[in-house]
């Protein structure tokens, strides 16, 4: 494959960090979005002494603000020109913190992880439509093997500042139902986009070590329950390779709306009403995904919500 141009967002710790070394060493151009530039540029720098290549630059991006995603875009299109891979790979984790909201006023883990994303695709798809393999890659996680329980539901009732009281709001509960919603952002708009030629697909994540920054944003229950995972998860640096693999192989060059596992595997909805012992192999298993993430009506009230709140704070200023 040629060289590419790729935006890696929350490209300064963690899986984002090492995809960034990985598409970098293999000579392609990465532009790195973050929010807290002195941090990042160390990372940039490391990155480039380690590669030698001089190929790797840096914007900031705040991926739970319209207005600093709108900013970054305007900024990507005039500098850069040139867009062949998207990674939305920044996502906001803080287990155990209170309610927050984003500077539009929307709840901090659903502006980051779903909002953010949405809009930025939306601001770049006319660039991206220009490549001539354009690739966007979701982070997913496993957190959504949750909805295999026909109990569990998205909560739309709790996205802009209801809950701001609520001492017992979960980022757990929240970032599970995001990831969830960010699911059926990858096979909407893999539809919405592909007479553009712009694949849009999910990468299932089942855990990579977690930095210690990371683990500081945890309060202590979670950041316990996390050193612990830790000592189970690989390194960064194998999911890095399979990001790398979605956005490059010629394999996945026709492959959109999907939902890769960790052995790039493409997954497929699960079997509903099986036995304990089937669907716990389901449950266990990375082959397929809850049926909830196929679930229409639900689908198109994420979508609407997107279209809704991303125009309502739509900042002319920028
Ligand atoms: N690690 C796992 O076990 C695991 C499991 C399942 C899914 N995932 C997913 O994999 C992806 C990467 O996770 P990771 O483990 O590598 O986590 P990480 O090391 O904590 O990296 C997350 C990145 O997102 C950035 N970020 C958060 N909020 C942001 C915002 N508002 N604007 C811009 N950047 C923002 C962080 O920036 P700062 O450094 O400035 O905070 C950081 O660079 C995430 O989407 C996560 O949900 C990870």
């Amino acid at each position: 494959m040629n060289h590419r141009t790729v935006i890696i967002t929350g490209a300064n710790s963690g899986i984002g960090k090492a995809a960034t070394h990985k598409f970098v060493k293999e000579g392609h151009k990465v532009i790195m979005a973050c929010r807290d530039l002195d941090r990042s540029r160390k990372v940039q720098n490391e990155i480039r002494e380690a590669t030698k290549n001089d190929n790797i630059f840096l914007e900031e991006l705040d991926m739970s603000s319209f207005r600093s995603i709108r900013k970054f875009c305007t900024t990507f299109k005039n500098q850069y020109q040139k867009l062949d891979i998207l990674i939305h790979n920044a996502a906001y984790v803080n287990h155990g913190e209170s309610y927050r909201l984003s500077p539009d006023g929307i709840e901090l883990t659903f502006a980051t992880n779903v909002f953010g994303p949405y809009l930025m695709t939306m601001l770049l798809n006319s660039l991206l439509a220009e490549s001539d393999d354009p690739r966007v890659l979701h982070a997913g996680s496993n957190i959504i093997k949750h909805f295999f329980n026909p109990k569990k539901e998205i909560d739309f009732d709790n996205l802009r500042g209801e809950q701001k009281d609520n001492k017992s709001h979960s980022v757990y509960i929240a970032y599970r139902n995001s990831k969830m919603a960010l699911l059926m952002l990858t096979f909407k708009m893999a539809e919405v986009f592909k007479q553009d030629g712009i694949k849009v697909n999910s990468l299932q994540i089942n855990g990579a070590k977690m930095s210690k920054e990371t683990l500081a944003n945890f309060k202590p229950y979670w950041r316990l329950i996390a050193h612990i995972q830790n000592l189970f998860f690989p390194s960064p640096d194998v999911m890095a390779g399979l990001y790398y693999e979605i956005c490059t192989s010629s394999a996945f060059k026709k492959v959109s709306g999907k939902q890769f596992n960790h052995k790039l595997e493409i997954m497929q909805p699960a079997q509903d009403g099986l036995g304990f012992f089937p669907q716990m192999k389901q449950v266990v298993g990375a082959e397929v995904y809850p049926t909830y993430a196929d679930r229409a009506d639900i689908s198109d009230k994420v979508w609407a919500l997107c279209e809704e709140l991303t125009n309502k704070f739509n900042s002319a200023d920028v």
